[in-house]
């Protein structure tokens, strides 16, 4: 009985090693192991072997099935590999990029944010990048924020510890660290390294302590503008916003400004915008960004002597943008990370 063991061993091995193919293979498999296979015959032999032969052939049997076993699961391997190679061969190179754009989804907050820097950058605008952590003097002192100011509260804005030290962020004296209230420190940061002319963008999440609703959230994101230069006027200031709107909503759009107080800036404005395009809220006014002329003290806190030297800064919110733009009515869907809501912005759309 034992030399039929070793015949069968030798003809599954010869089976299995002439399979190349995954029918061949399933083929194969139930010949020998399924349950009309030779193995099952085989058992079925057992019975009428003798009580003496019968437990050393039964084990011989299971170590032969059991190896056999081994060789199939190990030529599924290799016809699997086979397989997976000819398909990237023949039909796919990774390299390549996708030919479809349809179900690439993107963030709302970046389709936004990418719309923007694409527009200022064709007015050539470079987008700049500033730290979410600040020291106080970049967030406020530097921009004329006094202390009394209510940004500066410490309800408004999230501070850190006295003792905090963060490397390659200096502090003067004992001021705090603060999370960014707004990207109007990128100004700041951008003049005390650069001379005029300067075209910046910087976008960037900011904080400040609102309590969460359907308009506020305690993160979000902003969109600073600044340019400086000889003979910058509040003409310049106000085509290129209006050049903006335009682009981002349509030929139909229009801006005003309203006087108004930013302490960084003389004269500051915040600007309305009416568009054609905006579903529900079409044609109505809409207060959409702070902006005004770079005020003498933060020149001169840039160390910016020149008289001749003039220049604007405007700030907007990316979620209200998106809000307006995408008709959504609750802030909250932007960070809770909903594939149903996120689903619905595909690469492709505006
Ligand atoms: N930083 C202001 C805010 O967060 C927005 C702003 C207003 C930015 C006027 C500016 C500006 O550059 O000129 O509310």
């Amino acid at each position: 009985m034992i030399p039929q063991v070793n015949k069968i061993f030798e003809e599954a091995q010869i089976a299995i090693s002439g399979v190349s193919s995954r029918a061949n293979f399933d083929n194969a498999k139930s010949k020998i192991l399924g349950p009309n296979g030779i193995f099952r015959e085989l058992m079925q032999l057992l019975p009428r072997l003798s009580k003496e032969e019968r437990p050393s052939v039964g084990q011989a049997i299971n170590a032969c099935k059991n190896e056999v076993e081994e060789m199939f699961k190990n030529k599924l391997i290799e016809i699997e590999s086979n397989e997976s190679r000819a398909f990237l061969g023949q039909s796919i190179d990774p390299t390549l990029p996708s030919t479809s754009n349809e179900d690439i989804f993107c963030h709302p907050l970046t389709k936004i944010k990418n719309r923007i820097i694409e527009i200022f950058s064709n007015l050539g605008f470079n987008t700049v990048e500033g730290p979410e952590i600040e020291t106080e003097w970049f967030c406020f002192d530097a921009l004329s924020t006094p202390e009394s100011h209510p940004s500066r509260d410490e309800h408004d804005t999230f501070y850190f510890n006295r003792d905090v030290s963060i490397e390659n962020i200096s502090k003067k004296g004992d001021e705090q660290y603060v999370l960014r209230t707004h990207t109007s420190t990128v100004q700041i940061r951008t003049m005390l390294q650069r001379k005029p002319p300067i075209r910046i963008l910087s976008p960037g999440m900011v904080f400040r302590r609102d309590a969460i609703d359907a308009t506020h959230y305690p993160t979000f994101h902003q969109c600073e503008g600044l340019v400086v230069g000889e003979g910058i006027t509040v003409c310049d200031l106000k085509s290129i916003l209006d050049f903006f709107f335009k682009k981002l909503t349509g030929e139909g759009s229009e801006i005003r400004m309203r006087p108004s107080f930013f302490p960084f800036v003389s004269p500051g404005f915040e600007v309305d915008f009416r568009s054609k395009n905006l579903g529900k809220l079409s044609n109505r006014w809409i207060e959409i960004c702070g902006c005004g002329m770079v005020a003498p003290s933060v020149f001169k806190n840039c160390g910016y002597g020149s008289d001749k030297i003039s220049g604007f800064a405007f700030g907007m919110g990316i979620e209200r943008l998106a809000m307006l733009l995408y008709g959504i009515d609750d802030i909250r869907l932007f960070f809770q990370n909903d594939t149903r809501f996120l689903k619905q912005f595909k690469l492709s759309m505006l």
